[in-house]
């Protein structure tokens, strides 16, 4: 069977590329992954099989928890022919200190591809260095490329565009923060982050993110004020207050961060018809009301569907 996407831009090719930010792909090569996750999900959801995976192995190494992204990436993995393996850090000997180099050389000889969930983004790096086989970022301590293109396809999905479009986000300067900032800007939207005083985005990222701004016409904006945000927004974007890794700082974080809870006080300055996200899991209370999360703008559950969706145009990109 032959995809329309595959013929619609036969420019780009993302075979044997890795994916650790979106900061490494084009506008182009991000509509392409878009395009081709639809029809992915469109032959999905009338019962055709499409395997360019037959007999291809992913393995997925986690050194943090994950519902979402295992889950996604497994099934992904099935729909398209082949199959995932869940590596939890905790049973291989990367967790008793084998290398990343060997790590990469070893799961090189054995899989087509390697996923990985972990802290430092140096550590990804590293691993597509010394792997032969293309590297997907699960997400790192910096950035959640994966999630920012499930995100983006939400986003085109509901409201048929994306330049042009203003984006809010409401909280912790982390690893969403910096690739929604990455993603947006890539595809021209406006960014728009408010974060408590020292909780900004990583300078770096935000000058990588107005440098991309510049070719596409998206602007950004970093600001501690919530409502400067989210005025006339189209989407509205949240997440945790102390990611994975940060749980000793949770209550410190607790005292600073109830400000920028999205709640109906401050959705009010967004447009009528905005719509929110959450990259899940939430914290209802927290950084999000239930009235909201659970309201009629959001559309969290097509977002975490989407995941499976992007990936699949990922590893069929990457791997087929
Ligand atoms: N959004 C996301 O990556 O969820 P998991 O942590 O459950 O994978
Ligand atoms: N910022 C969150 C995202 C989880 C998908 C974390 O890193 O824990």
């Amino acid at each position: 069977m032959k995809l329309l996407a595959i013929e619609w831009k036969p420019k780009v090719n993302l075979k044997g590329r890795d994916f650790l930010t979106l900061s490494d792909f084009s506008t182009e090569e991000i509509w392409y992954l878009l395009h081709l996750a639809l029809e992915l999900k469109t032959l999905q959801k009338e019962g055709k099989e499409y395997k360019p995976l037959l007999g291809k192995t992913l393995g997925m190494i986690f050194e943090k928890s994950s519902t979402r992204t295992r889950v996604s990436f497994e099934v992904a993995m099935y729909q398209l022919g082949g199959q995932g393996l869940f590596l939890s850090s905790s049973d291989i000997q990367l967790g008793r200190g084998e290398t990343i180099g060997d790590t990469a050389q070893v799961l090189s000889r054995y899989v087509d591809g390697i996923m990985i969930r972990t802290f430092a983004h140096k550590k990804v790096v590293e691993l597509a260095r010394y792997a032969t086989v293309p590297v997907i970022n699960g997400l790192t301590d910096s950035f959640h490329p994966c999630q920012v293109l499930a995100d983006l396809l939400t986003i085109y999905e509901i409201k048929g565009a994306l330049k042009g479009l203003k984006l809010a986000f409401i909280g912790d300067g982390n690893n969403m923060s910096h690739s929604l900032l990455i993603g947006g800007a890539k595809m021209g939207m406006d960014i728009a982050v408010a974060s408590p005083e020292g909780y900004a985005p990583d300078d770096q990222v935000v000058k990588l993110a107005k440098d991309i701004a510049k070719s596409t016409g998206s602007q950004i904006v970093i600001t501690t004020e919530p409502v400067e945000a989210v005025a006339d927004a189209d989407v509205i974007y949240t997440d945790v207050w102390a990611s994975m890794g940060q749980e000793a700082e949770q209550k410190e974080r607790e005292k600073v961060f109830p400000p920028y809870q999205v709640n109906e006080e401050l959705v009010s300055y967004a447009k009528e018809d905005y719509i929110f996200l959450h990259c899940l899991p939430a914290h209802r209370g927290e950084e999000v009301s239930s009235e909201i999360i659970d309201g009629e703008h959001s559309v969290i559950f097509d977002e975490a569907e989407n995941r499976l969706h992007a990936q699949k145009a990922i590893l069929t990109a990457l791997m087929g």
